[in-house]
């Protein structure tokens, strides 16, 4: 059993946290926003991650898990004190570092015996150096000793809790082998692969795979818009692709484009880094061309389907920027919203967890009780996240409901044949249009 401090208690430190208390250490989670331990501290969570909840009040109840604003509090007898506080993007398209810098120069302070500083959050190569430096210069030569290990985080909001529980590996950067080994071992009792590498390598590693994992779904939105052009049928071609296993399933569904708090971050972060350090970046550069219009492809559908978007009543299902998360940073619904908005459209919109998140970023989005409820007097109607609870809409119904025909199917989820045979205009991303032949 080890002592763990977290400091930041967001989707990634909260999750960390709670599961490492799950697993049998003991854990302080630490935020400097006083509401959200306040709330914690009540029970009420301040994110929605399915299965999180329960946990996070199995794990205080058994007194493993504690929460607090307090930095002294937090790092009193620690082995260890993982960062995950937020790097978003600065103006620049750089990791914006000013929380991390905050997060280790208060480590600084309140530093009273060794410690291992482990960085979750996804910073720009070469924040491990930079880290320890910053700690030397504020506590001198009289610093107690400690070492920093980079530990990126690859949990996907929506199943956070099972992702952290089941990783497919934990990669572990350290100038300091033994200090990365002794991070090693907290993780031990989930049994994953464990790959130990330099600090700058690990760094690395995550901003590389969410990149890839970007350029998988650009590319087949790219392949997506040639079928459009030629007739064939995405869902098909990627259904073939995935089959060849040096292609494999995964991450090849044509849509509106990636979004949220990681992906756009990271993936511009990555071309800024090379550019700085005389890289081109080129590839980077068109996946992230891709994906902006990408969600123009979905306004555009409803101007080809409906004409000026002036006056007109759009609905839109799901606003998070993906299913089972009510996180909207770069939320691909919301940009389209904000589209419609600017065309003269009034949008109407429904989510089962992101309508509070999504009215704060837009307030002219009309709120909805149910899908049928955003189907109302709707011209056309826009699947643009895809919750479970959107699959079997009880059509007939929405159809009743609907004063125009128009349907885009901005994640490929119904069944085209189905929808044209009711009498929709469906239009999906990269699939033969029913409506035309
Ligand atoms: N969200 C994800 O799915 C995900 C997945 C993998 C990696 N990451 C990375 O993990 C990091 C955290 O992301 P997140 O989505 O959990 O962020 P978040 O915005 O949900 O949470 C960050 C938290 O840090 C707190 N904070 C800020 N400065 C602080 C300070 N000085 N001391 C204590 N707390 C402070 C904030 O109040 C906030 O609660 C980012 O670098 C992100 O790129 C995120």
């Amino acid at each position: 059993m080890a002592k763990i401090c977290v400091i930041g208690t967001g989707y990634v430190g909260l999750v960390t946290g709670t599961c490492f208390a799950d697993i049998g250490h003991q854990v302080t989670c630490l935020d400097i926003d006083q509401n959200r331990i306040d709330q914690l501290h009540q029970g009420i969570m301040p994110i929605y991650e399915p299965g999180l909840e329960q946990i996070v009040e199995q794990n205080v109840d058994a007194g493993r898990l504690d929460f607090t604003t307090d930095y002294s509090e937090a790092l009193q007898g620690a082995d260890f004190a993982f960062i995950a506080v937020g790097t978003p993007s600065d103006d620049d398209g750089d990791a914006d570092m000013r929380y991390v810098k905050q997060a280790v120069m208060s480590i600084a302070q309140h530093l009273d015996h060794p410690i291992t500083i482990v960085n979750k959050s996804t910073v720009p190569v070469g924040t491990g150096d930079w880290v320890a430096e910053i700690i030397q210069e504020m506590n001198g030569a009289n610093t107690f000793p400690f070492s920093v290990v980079s530990n990126p985080e690859f949990l996907r909001e929506g199943s956070a809790v099972s992702d952290f529980m089941n990783p497919d590996r934990v990669v572990l950067g350290s100038t300091d082998r033994a200090a990365a080994e002794k991070v090693a071992t907290l993780y031990e009792a989930l049994r994953s692969p464990i790959m130990i590498t330099d600090l700058r390598t690990a760094e690395m590693i995550k901003y590389a795979s969410n990149a890839f994992l970007a350029t998988r779904i650009s590319f087949i939105n790219e392949i997506a818009n040639i079928c459009e052009s030629l007739g064939a049928d995405v869902k098909e071609v990627a259904r073939g692709m995935g089959m060849d296993q040096r292609i494999g399933p995964a991450f090849l569904d044509a849509g509106l484009g990636w979004g949220g708090s990681c992906f756009p971050k990271d993936v511009k972060a990555l071309a800024h880094m090379a550019a700085t350090h005389g890289a081109h970046p080129q590839l980077l550069q068109a996946v992230m061309n891709i994906n902006r219009n990408q969600r123009m492809r979905a306004v555009e559908k409803l101007e080809k389907a409906l004409g000026s978007l002036a006056g007109k009543t759009i609905g839109v299902l799901g606003l998070s920027f993906k299913p089972n998360t009510d996180d909207t940073r770069y939320s691909p619904a919301l940009d389209i919203i904000r589209m419609l908005i600017e065309a003269g459209a009034t949008v109407q919109g429904f989510d089962p967890q992101a309508m509070t998140a999504s009215q704060a970023e837009i307030p002219e989005l009309q709120l909805c009780t149910s899908p049928y409820d955003v189907a109302k007097n709707a011209d056309a109607l826009l699947l643009a996240t895809e919750w479970n609870e959107f699959k079997s809409l009880d059509f007939a119904r929405i159809k009743a409901n609907m004063r125009g025909d128009v349907i885009v199917d901005g994640r490929n989820i119904w069944y085209r044949m189905n929808l044209h045979q009711m009498g929709f205009t469906y239009f999906g991303m990269g699939v033969p249009n029913l409506s035309e032949n």
